[in-house]
């Protein structure tokens, strides 16, 4: 059998990948360097397949895979990001890969490597990159696709990947799920769209991850307040969280924390939550958006802030330690209905954390786009991410609307539906933080979100008294608020009469 593309890398991704394009119609030949995994996948493909004949082939070398591929070749990899990458790339070019062949890397590669990849192969063939976000099941039934790098290759990629992407209703954008093996979802609009140039794919499911990370340490520091603070159970903060699921704050993160909180593994009435040592991973995205965050002078302290959470969380035995030399406060006795008021504000706090969460992923990648010269379409990015991806949240219909209603917008914090609804919430925000911070949880991604909003709310920053500072200890100079743009002053601070001067 002669197939339509090439698949390389049989993990969990891959593996579900190529059993949402055979599901799709397209035949597929697969290699892993393990041979188990080969076999794995197409003993998966055997069970599910209805279609009577083969969709999957297992190859068992780079050399057999290009023998079973309609040429040009299409090749997709989903092999961990950095120097296994570059393994099969090499290795392709070994097996005799062609310059018009196209090979697409869906890992979470750092979007410089994308960068200097497209640059370094581009005489043996097309590196195309497109990030798929939504884990295992989204790989399986419908990703969000974020293609990137050569025009003429996503020509070529367009058709399949907006088959196999996960489909949003365009007249109520919520997500239109397949749950099952063959299904298929013909119509709809696929959350998949052409980013940009090279890198440009990986930069924006980067800044995805970053806004990953903080919309989960926002759910987290929320379960930590109700649990800590308020006293409620997993099964109770699970109801809290379903409830809140049904309003703005609809979300599969949401939705996945419920599962997780009312799960039992065993026998008893110990919740999984409290089985799970308090020590928190990461791969690595998040920490590449707070740094891309700092290299554009974007800020995104919501965003940093969650990535400190994670660090923060790896040192158990200091916690431990910690817990009982340093005080905290004494919790007070609350009554039921002051409990709920406590819930109500942080239902609130959460949702304005969460716009700032955005407003910053959003304002990172513009700014990235001035300085990287792309053109981003953001209503576009806010599109895609709508369904299938793991932030996939009704809120992003709301931001898919203010891009579309001033594409040019320079921060969500500025867009008329997102002022009025920070309007509304600041105060029981406000309070939500002083409560937080009273009972002592540490909410350092919700408070750092309305430190965030007040200094973007705020006309005169203390940056003023910074500015004399800098002045005074290194000359660095200063500009006046009553003279030109650019016009330089500084104050002779060693002298007598510490004349103002200007330069
Ligand atoms: C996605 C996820 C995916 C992965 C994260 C996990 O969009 O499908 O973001 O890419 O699960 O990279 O990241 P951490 O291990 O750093 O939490």
């Amino acid at each position: 059998m002669t197939c339509d593309i090439g698949f390389i890398g049989l993990g969990v991704m891959g593996k579900n990948l190529v059993l949402n394009l055979a599901d799709n119609g397209y035949t597929v030949a697969a290699f892993d360097l393990s041979t188990d995994k080969v076999e794995d996948a197409i003993a998966q493909d055997a069970l599910e397949n209805k279609s009577g004949s083969p969709r999957v082939v297992g190859c068992s070398s780079y050399t057999e895979l290009f023998s079973r591929l309609k040429a040009p070749h299409t090749i997709v990899l989903s092999v961990p990001a950095g120097a296994p990458v570059d393994h099969v790339c090499e290795s392709l070019i070994g097996a005799g890969i062609q310059p018009d062949d196209i090979v697409i890397d869906t890992g979470n590669s750092l979007w410089v490597d994308t960068v200097e990849r497209e640059k370094k192969y581009k005489n043996n063939f097309i590196l195309f990159s497109s990030a798929v976000s939504g884990g295992e099941t989204g790989a399986r039934f419908g990703p969000a696709l974020m293609p990137s790098g050569s025009p003429y290759a996503w020509t070529r990629i367009k058709p399949i990947w907006e088959a196999i992407a996960a489909k949003v209703d365009p007249a109520t954008g919520k997500p239109l799920e397949r749950t099952k093996p063959g299904e298929i979802v013909e119509n709809g609009d696929p959350c998949a769209a052409y980013i940009g140039p090279a890198g440009a794919g990986h930069f924006v499911k980067m800044v995805h991850n970053g806004i990953e990370y903080a919309d989960m340490q926002i759910i987290c520091e929320a379960y930590h307040v109700l649990r800590a603070g308020l006293g409620y159970s997993p099964e109770q903060v699970a109801d809290i969280f379903e409830k809140w699921n049904a309003g703005p704050l609809d979300s599969y993160l949401m939705e996945i924390s419920v599962e997780v909180l009312r799960h039992k593994p065993n026998n008893d009435d110990t919740p999984l939550v409290d089985l799970i040592l308090d020590k928190a991973g990461q791969k690595g995205t998040g920490l590449w958006t707070a740094i891309s965050a700092l290299e554009v002078g974007c800020p995104a302290p919501t965003i940093a802030q969650a990535v400190f959470a994670r660090s923060i969380s790896s040192f158990k035995a200091l916690r431990v330690k910690a817990s009982t030399r340093l005080a905290g406060p004494t919790l007070p006795e609350l009554s039921e209905q002051e409990k709920q008021a406590y819930v109500d504000r942080l239902h609130d706090a959460i949702y304005c954390s969460k716009i700032c969460a955005y407003a910053q992923g959003f304002q990172l990648m513009s700014l990235a786009a001035k300085e990287y010269k792309w053109t981003l379409n953001f209503a576009n990015i806010a599109k895609i991410w709508r369904a299938g991806c793991i932030i996939r949240a009704i809120f992003l219909q709301s931001i898919t609307d203010a891009f579309d209603r001033d594409s040019e917008l320079e921060n969500l914090l500025v867009d008329e539906f997102f002022v009025e609804q920070l309007n509304k919430h600041q105060l029981n925000w406000r309070q939500a933080i002083a409560d937080a911070t009273l009972l002592g949880v540490p909410i350092g991604a919700i408070s750092s979100s309305l430190s965030y909003y007040d200094s973007v709310r705020c006309g005169v920053l203390p940056a003023n008294l910074l500015q004399g500072q800098r002045d005074f200890f290194g000359a660095h100079t200063f500009e006046r608020v009553d003279a030109p743009a650019g016009k330089k002053f500084h104050v002779e601070w060693s002298s007598e009469d510490r004349k103002l001067i200007q330069l």
